[in-house]
């Protein structure tokens, strides 16, 4: 078994080769840090420049930072007893990007639409008073993965939250539907909401994202939803969601955030426990106060420096009988620097398309010849046989 994945490793590095290098390390430089206090630091070298990435789950809330710098960069952390409090660079940061999840919504759902809606009563369940366990990891230069399981300290509001980040040092698509890529530059993320107790007849649950980039304050990040035909990996889901920072519309130099709007309503993923999700407009944040990661992390930037957003994504399709009914809800997207990935279509698909369109053409070609070939002969014929009845 183990054989087997090591040469399934193997065989893939050789077939994608790597396009960074991978080193991470779980709570560098912090003696006192038990298993409750998970914090994944990866150095990922490429040939132009170093991506640090931060998974930090200390104080609770599920933080992911983006830190390009120069290829030699390297990052220290100061902590303060458990949790992160400086973060030092040897050389200044070219850009960096960050997203939290800070909060839960639990909502109404009061015209059974799916979407979370201003207009009927909402509670907010902050991930600050969550515990997390580290359940699983590897922090190898073939891969860095860890899964996460967070519990609410407070008994009264039960529910895990199960997470789990991946980064590959090259590119490939999820094992998982609806099957994202991922690349050397970004981070796979799942996240699931497992048996959640409701507080109101038609309740369901949303994710509140809380995202920073070195950009510009009065600038926006903003979303687009473009088709995509790849049928193959992501059966029955058409589009793409893609979240991109000022700089990553601009240059291709900066973040972005993509997803399927498909979510899942039980551990199997299928077409048929699939459900959807829905991403809100994008609005404006006050920056993250300096109790948390990220205001640790931008301490030092101007304010003038810094673009906070946030953005809601919530689950559910109309008469699907709410969260409740399974008590389950699953979602994926990727977290990551540069132009989002484009899904290629592979040679098997090539190869159904051109018969699929081919056979089709070569007939009407064929049919068409038939006809012209056999009008071109009565064309010659019967003029002669005008000249014969002459
Ligand atoms: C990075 O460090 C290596 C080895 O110390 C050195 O050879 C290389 O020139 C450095 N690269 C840059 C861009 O400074
Ligand atoms: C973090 O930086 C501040 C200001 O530079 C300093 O006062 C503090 O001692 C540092 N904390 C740690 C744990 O090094
Ligand atoms: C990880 O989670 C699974 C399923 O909940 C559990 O059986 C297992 O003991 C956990 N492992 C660790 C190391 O916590
Ligand atoms: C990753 O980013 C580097 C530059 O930072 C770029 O050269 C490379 O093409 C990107 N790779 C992918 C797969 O997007
Ligand atoms: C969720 O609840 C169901 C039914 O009570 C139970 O079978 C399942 O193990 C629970 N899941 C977790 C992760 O605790
Ligand atoms: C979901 O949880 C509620 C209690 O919070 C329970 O009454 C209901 O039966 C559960 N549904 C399923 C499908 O497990
Ligand atoms: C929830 O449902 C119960 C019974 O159907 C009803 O009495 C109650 O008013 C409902 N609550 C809300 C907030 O809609
Ligand atoms: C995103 O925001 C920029 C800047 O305001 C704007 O120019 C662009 O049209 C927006 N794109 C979309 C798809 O809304
Ligand atoms: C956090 O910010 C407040 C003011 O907003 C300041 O009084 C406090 O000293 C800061 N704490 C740290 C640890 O920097």
């Amino acid at each position: 078994m183990h054989l087997q994945t090591l040469l399934i490793v193997f065989l893939l590095s050789l077939a994608y080769g790597q396009d960074r290098q991978l080193i991470s390390k779980l709570n560098p430089g912090c003696p006192n840090c038990d298993s409750s206090y998970t914090l994944v630091y990866t150095r990922a070298e490429g040939q132009d420049d170093t991506i640090h990435q931060i998974w930090d789950f200390t104080r609770g809330v599920p933080s992911v930072i983006y830190a390009v710098g120069t290829v030699n960069s390297t990052m220290t952390i100061a902590w303060n007893r458990r949790e992160p409090e400086n973060f030092t660079f040897t050389e200044s940061v070219k850009y960096s990007f960050a997203a939290a999840i800070d909060k839960l919504y639990e909502y109404e759902d009061c015209q059974d639409v799916g979407h979370i809606d201003d207009r009927c009563p909402r509670r907010a369940l902050p991930l600050r008073d969550v515990g997390w366990a580290l359940n699983a990891s590897i922090l190898t230069s073939d891969e860095v993965m860890i899964t996460m399981h967070g519990f609410y300290k407070d008994r009264r509001r039960s529910g895990l939250i199960h997470m789990k980040l991946d980064l590959l040092p090259f590119t490939d698509y999820a094992v998982d539907l609806p099957r994202l890529i991922h690349t050397a530059n970004s981070s796979l993320i799942d996240i699931s909401l497992v048996n959640f107790t409701t507080s109101m007849n038609a309740s369901r649950y949303a994710i509140h994202f809380l995202m920073v980039s070195t950009d510009n304050w009065n600038d926006v990040m903003n979303y687009t939803m473009r088709k995509s035909l790849d049928d193959e990996h992501t059966p029955g889901v058409f589009e793409i969601i893609e979240v991109k920072t000022p700089k990553s519309r601009t240059s291709g130099a900066g973040g972005f955030m993509q997803f399927r709007p498909v979510g899942y309503t039980e551990q199997e993923r299928s077409v048929s426990s699939s459900t959807n999700a829905y991403i809100s407009p994008i609005t404006r944040k006050p920056l993250p106060n300096n109790m948390t990661t990220l205001g640790r992390f931008y301490k030092d930037y101007e304010p003038v420096e810094l673009l906070a957003q946030q953005m809601f994504i919530s689950f559910g399709l109309p008469g699907d009988g709410y969260y409740k009914q399974r008590n389950f809800t699953s979602w994926s997207f990727t977290f990551g620097y540069g132009s989002p990935p484009v899904e290629s279509v592979s040679l098997f698909v090539i190869i159904i398309i051109s018969i699929g369109l081919g056979v089709p053409v070569l007939l009407a070609l064929s049919g068409v010849t038939f006809v012209l070939v056999r009008r071109y002969r009565q064309r010659r014929n019967l003029p002669e046989r005008f000249i014969d009845d002459e």
